[in-house]
């Protein structure tokens, strides 16, 4: 029997004889119309076979052969839980919800042939399924990749490019970075000079040594219809899209926008360069939280998902420190210091989400000066904050730059490898992943809600960039939040990537090779 290799490895997968062989009269019996539709989409351009759809009764389910069926199981009950049956002859995907499916379909695309992620007719493959039995549901509920489109931006042809093949790893959350120091890159309806303004950068730093510039204008946003098309192409996959919004810091291209919203209320520019901005939110004057909600509220306009991430890394206070509006509401809310206003800022934003239903998600900064009563801890500078967050009753997404930040150099041998933040993660690092810290008590391990491959792109000006940074390192993470495997054998990992990467040619990915 053959090499079977799947991305997640399933939590329980038993080989048998045989294998079902797909061709033109191959019928789909579904309980639900829209995913037969779905799984059809999947698979007749590289086959070119009809595969029609029919609806299931339960005389022609026990009989149906040469068929796929989709049926709603309760013994599938997980909320992405899924079965998969094998036999020669049909295969059966059973599932209480629509995610299962969906992750069934993705399953059984993995078992194909390779060529059938082909998005034209591929002539003279056998379509052949080798026979299992599948079960499966993930360890953990959130399953993320990160993209910054701050720094460079992709079209949104490349975003969708990009939420196929989180489906077809399982990953159900794309965090879109959206607001950035060098450029604001979602329109907002009453407030239009954050794209016309925030969303353009005069030129690009270029060089290591910080002094060389390209002289070229960058710069570019996603319109709110455009928005609303990446939100609908993610939840046809089953993917929910989380938008940041960042506050009080890397906020420097809405200041340029709206000067009044800063401290010193001028001089701003959209960043140029890197790095970390002192320009930030004043956290004294009104008409800041008034703008705030304004935008927050056009954003929850837009995304429909419970968490809303308004980041909270990296703020400096040395404008607060010497505000007269910032020493006032340190003095008005009788805050002891700096850490402690940012603590009531976030609170504010906390409080509004809250009232709208909707949950706040920051960076592990927020941390600081004291945690949001029901805040959600993305835990970046390493696991620290995590830990914290989590023993402390939050709940956690866990994504450590040590194992989880994409931009990060894949080799030592940085020479050999594309120009990239100075820092390295290999593959190998990846792989060793935990999600769940020992630090963690055990009454306190189920605030852990998952954690997340991160990809910060001040590197990477296009999307072949950003393919190259993140495969096969989002392979190993999308294995790791799936299944957790408490051995991690790096050569079999290897074996399996090597295996595997045809798929990747087939969706026309590009990746880092694999090292020998
Ligand atoms: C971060 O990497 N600044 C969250
Ligand atoms: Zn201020």
């Amino acid at each position: 029997m053959s090499e079977i290799t799947l991305f997640p490895q399933p939590q329980n997968i038993e080989r048998k004889p045989g294998a079902f062989r797909i061709n033109a009269h191959t019928r789909l019996f579904s309980a639900d119309s829209a995913i037969a539709e779905m799984l059809a989409d999947y698979l007749r351009p590289a086959t070119g076979f009809g595969l029609p759809a029919h609806p299931l009764d339960d005389d022609i389910a026990s009989a149906a052969q040469n068929a796929i069926l989709l049926i709603r199981s309760a013994a599938d009950e997980a909320p992405e839980g899924y079965s998969l049956t094998v036999e020669p002859g049909r295969a059966i995907i059973a599932a209480a919800h629509r995610q299962g499916f969906l992750h069934g379909i993705q399953t059984l695309r993995q078992l194909l042939p390779p060529q059938i992620l082909s998005s034209e007719q591929v002539e003279g493959i056998d379509w052949t399924i080798p026979a299992v039995a599948i079960s499966d549901s993930p360890a953990f509920g959130w399953r993320g990749i990160h993209l910054d489109v701050g720094r460079h931006m992709f079209p949104v042809e490349f975003i969708k490019k990009l939420l196929d093949a989180l489906a077809f790893y399982k990953y159900n959350t794309f965090h879109w970075h959206l607001t950035e120091d060098q450029g604001w890159r979602i329109e907002i309806k009453k407030y239009p000079r954050l794209t016309e303004v925030g969303a353009y950068r005069a030129e690009t730093i270029v060089s290591g040594t910080w002094d060389q510039y390209d002289g070229v204008p960058y710069g570019g946003f996603y319109t709110q219809d455009e928005v609303r098309e990446v939100v609908a192409y993610a939840s046809e996959r089953g993917i929910t899209v989380v938008p940041e919004i960042e506050l009080p810091g890397h906020s420097v291209a809405a200041l340029t926008a709206y000067p009044n919203l800063g401290c010193i209320g001028e001089g701003y520019e959209v960043r140029r360069t890197w790095g970390i901005a002192e320009d930030i939110f004043c956290a004294g004057k009104d008409e800041v939280f008034d703008f705030l909600k304004d935008v927050l509220a056009e954003v929850l306009e837009l995304f429909p998902s419970e968490y809303i991430h308004i980041g909270g890394d990296e703020a400096p206070k040395p404008r607060w420190e010497n505000c007269p509006a910032c020493q006032a509401r340190i003095q008005a809310e009788n805050l002891a210091d700096e850490h402690e206003l940012q603590s009531w800022f976030i609170r504010q934003i906390e409080t509004w989400l809250n009232e709208r239903r909707r949950n706040l998600v920051g960076w592990d900064e927020i941390l600081e000066g004291g945690l949001a009563p029901k805040a959600t801890v993305m835990s970046w500078r390493g696991s620290d904050g995590g830990i914290a967050a989590a023993n402390a009753g939050h709940d956690v997404v866990m994504t450590p730059n040590t194992y989880c930040y994409l931009d990060y150099y894949q080799s030592e041998d940085t020479d050999s490898e594309p120009w990239a933040i100075p820092a390295i993660l290999p593959l190998r690092q990846v792989w060793q992943f935990e999600v769940i810290p020992e630090q963690i008590d055990a009454d306190k391990r189920h605030h852990i809600l998952g954690g997340q491959g991160n990809i910060w792109t001040e590197y990477m000006p296009n999307s072949d960039h950003v393919e190259y940074m993140m495969f096969p390192r989002a392979i190993a993470i999308a294995d790791v939040l799936w299944n957790h495997p408490a051995e991690r054998d790096y050569d079999a990992l290897l074996a399996r990537l090597g295996w595997h990467l045809p798929c990747l040619e087939a969706m026309g990915l590009n990746y880092r090779p694999l090292d020998d």
